[in-house]
């Protein structure tokens, strides 16, 4: 339940509304209590009348009095009528407050949530699964909804109702008061175990629907892999076997469902009859009216609802809180990188590695060891190696999506750690290994870093012909304004690479670093790439990565890592004098480019 108390601030900041709202229900439960009572005065009334008439002889001045009895009861029709009119009215309003305040705040849960996804590290997004952190912000947050909106609602409800009902009550007779409430708690206890049932099979049913859509979803975006190994069948078979144990989960939850009604029912039914019972003895008595056992029985109906909300209520706040405490569990998670300066300073792009060490969080194999080198401003240096040497994990310390474990990388001879981390992103521009394009037009994929600052069309333009990929984009149905991914147009990787470039160096930030972003390049373009890029690069450093030696010939420097370790340096003439692992590579290289060129 403590998980709760942190929402607190939002019940503050809606106070007025939820107040409003207490008001409101209020009313509404008032006006719900005088037309019960004109019932119980109408019965007596007309019951006494009908003495009357009977005992009067026939005549003028029978007819007479049968008119002022029909006038009567349209009278109490009216008062019933008109009541039920304003009762309606209000709760209306009741809704209109605290549902919608539960929806406000929905709102801004979801918002906080974001915003703190956003902060969180890389290695955050490691540790959990898409799927969990997706029904963190839609799953939990509905249920804490449903504390804020029905439980809330539902507990006023009640307690006014309780207040109203049981006072008139106890004024007309507080014995038979007694005798008719007797069965609602176990009504309301009966109520919060069947939820309890409920609410566990519908986790189920939801479970294994989750299931069923993340399997459907992965077989429509693999289906060409599916069609082309000819796995059908197989898949057939596995969707038919998820979708039985749904069918069996819906199932019970059905029937779990349609005995709840009964139940409800057959208690209430059992609340009517001690209310005759009981009442009747006590009018035989003489000690209540005819018309109060009337009364009675609709009051038994008004308690019975809120009464077996009660164990509904309970069971969402306890559904509720456990949700809020997963969401409290993460919200209160706290970033391990974070910005901690927030000077403004300029970078010009000197780039220092102090015998970094590195050990990804959570793991043990130290993945660079001892990694030192200098870039000048304006230099280029190149990063050679095989797959797993460490080539990205160098990319991803100098961005910071990390930080070293031992060791320490300066930009600016300043540690990158004491940077403003807003300026050294801006300042960086890279491009990843994995290439990511979102579901927008290609225009704002490629100015997506510059969002705040509104470039020009002639700008992405130009970032797009530096990147070798203007042309492509021509030939696309909306050249720029075409959308990229689910709805819009597939890509080759190439020329996601490229467009992945060109939102790199459209900001022209003071370090350039391209994580193998050639890869999926033919070398014609890539030659073409990199005497654009020669110009881009220009008074910017760069780094290169690469598995590629044609790449990163004219580079100043150029480091061979192995095993996250330097094992070569220098630049292409000198390396290939030393005859070691560059010199080989590039003539393995060389070789592989005549014979696909023969
Ligand atoms: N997020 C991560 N968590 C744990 N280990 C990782 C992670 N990313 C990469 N590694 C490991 O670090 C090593 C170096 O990876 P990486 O820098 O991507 O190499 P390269 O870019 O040279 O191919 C590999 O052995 C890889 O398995
Ligand atoms: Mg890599």
């Amino acid at each position: 339940m403590k998980a709760l108390f942190s929402l607190n601030k939002y019940l503050w900041k809606y106070r007025w509304r939820l107040l409003l709202g207490i008001a409101f229900v209020t009313v509404s439960k008032i006006f719900s209590i005088y037309p019960v009572q004109a019932i119980g005065k109408a019965f007596d009334a007309v019951g006494d009348s009908i003495k009357i008439y009977k005992a009067m002889s026939p005549g003028l001045e029978q007819d007479a009095f049968y008119n002022t009895i029909t006038d009567q009861i349209v009278m109490y029709s009216l008062i019933v009528f008109g009541f039920a009119i304003l009762t309606g009215i209000f709760l209306f309003f009741t809704r209109m407050t605290i549902i919608v305040m539960s929806r406000l705040i929905e709102y801004d849960i979801k918002n906080d949530i974001f915003i703190h996804y956003q902060v969180l590290n890389t290695s955050f997004y490691k540790k959990n699964n898409t799927g969990d952190l997706m029904n963190r912000i839609s799953e939990d947050v509905s249920r804490v909804r449903m504390y804020f909106g029905p439980a809330i609602m539902y507990t006023i409800n009640l307690v006014v109702l309780f207040a109203l009902v049981i006072s008139t009550m106890i004024e007309v007779n507080a014995m038979l008061t007694l005798y008719v409430l007797l069965p609602l708690p176990f009504l309301s206890v009966i109520i919060y175990y069947v939820s309890h049932i409920i609410n566990k099979k519908s986790e189920r049913v939801q479970f294994h629907l989750s299931q069923i859509s993340t399997f459907v979803q992965e077989a429509f975006s693999g289906i060409r892999v599916i069609k082309a190994y000819n796995q059908q069948h197989s898949k057939e078979v596995f969707f038919e076997k998820e979708l039985v144990d749904y069918r069996n989960i819906s199932l019970e939850l059905v029937k779990t469902n349609a005995l709840f009604m009964p139940m409800m029912t057959l208690l209430i039914g059992l609340s009517t009859i001690i209310t005759i019972y009981v009442g009747g003895k006590l009018a035989i008595s003489g000690e209540i009216t005819m018309g109060n056992i009337a009364e009675f029985v609709i009051y038994v109906n008004m308690l019975t609802w809120p009464v077996a909300s009660l164990g509904w209520v309970t069971s969402l706040v306890q559904r509720a809180a456990a949700s809020q405490e997963r969401i409290n569990e993460f919200l209160h998670s706290v970033p391990e990188i974070s910005n901690t300066n927030n000077d403004e300073i300029e970078i010009s792009g000197k780039i220092e590695f102090k015998d970094v060490q590195f050990t990804y969080p959570g793991t043990n194999a130290t993945i660079l060891d001892g990694v030192s080198f200098t870039i000048q401003p304006g230099e280029s240096l190149a990063i050679i190696g095989r797959t797993g040497s460490g080539k990205s994990t160098i990319a991803s310390l100098l961005t910071r999506l990390y930080d070293v474990t031992n060791g320490c990388i300066e930009v600016d001879g300043i540690d990158v750690r004491k940077i403003n981390l807003n300026i050294l992103r801006k300042s960086i521009g890279y491009v990843p290994q994995e290439v990511f394009l979102f579901s927008e037009t290609i225009a704002n994929n490629i100015a997506f870093g510059q969002r705040d600052l509104k470039v020009s069309r002639a700008v992405i333009e130009e970032a797009a012909k530096n990147a070798e990929v203007y042309e492509n984009i021509l030939d696309f149905p909306n050249r720029f304004d075409t959308k990229v991914g689910e709805r819009g147009i597939t890509l080759s990787g190439g020329q996601k690479q490229r467009i992945s470039i060109a939102r790199a160096i459209i900001g022209k930030p003071s370090i350039l670093v391209f994580d193998d972003c050639l890869s999926a390049v033919d070398t014609e373009t890539e030659k073409k790439i990199i005497s654009n890029l020669k110009t881009v690069m220009e008074n910017r450093s760069t780094i290169i990565i690469s598995h590629r030696i044609s790449s990163v010939t004219h580079c100043d420097k150029i480091i061979v890592l192995d095993e996250g370790k330097i094992v070569e340096s220098g630049n292409h003439d000198s390396l290939l004098k030393q005859s070691g692992i560059y010199a080989e590579l590039y003539q393995k290289q060389l070789l592989e480019e005549v014979s696909i060129e023969v």
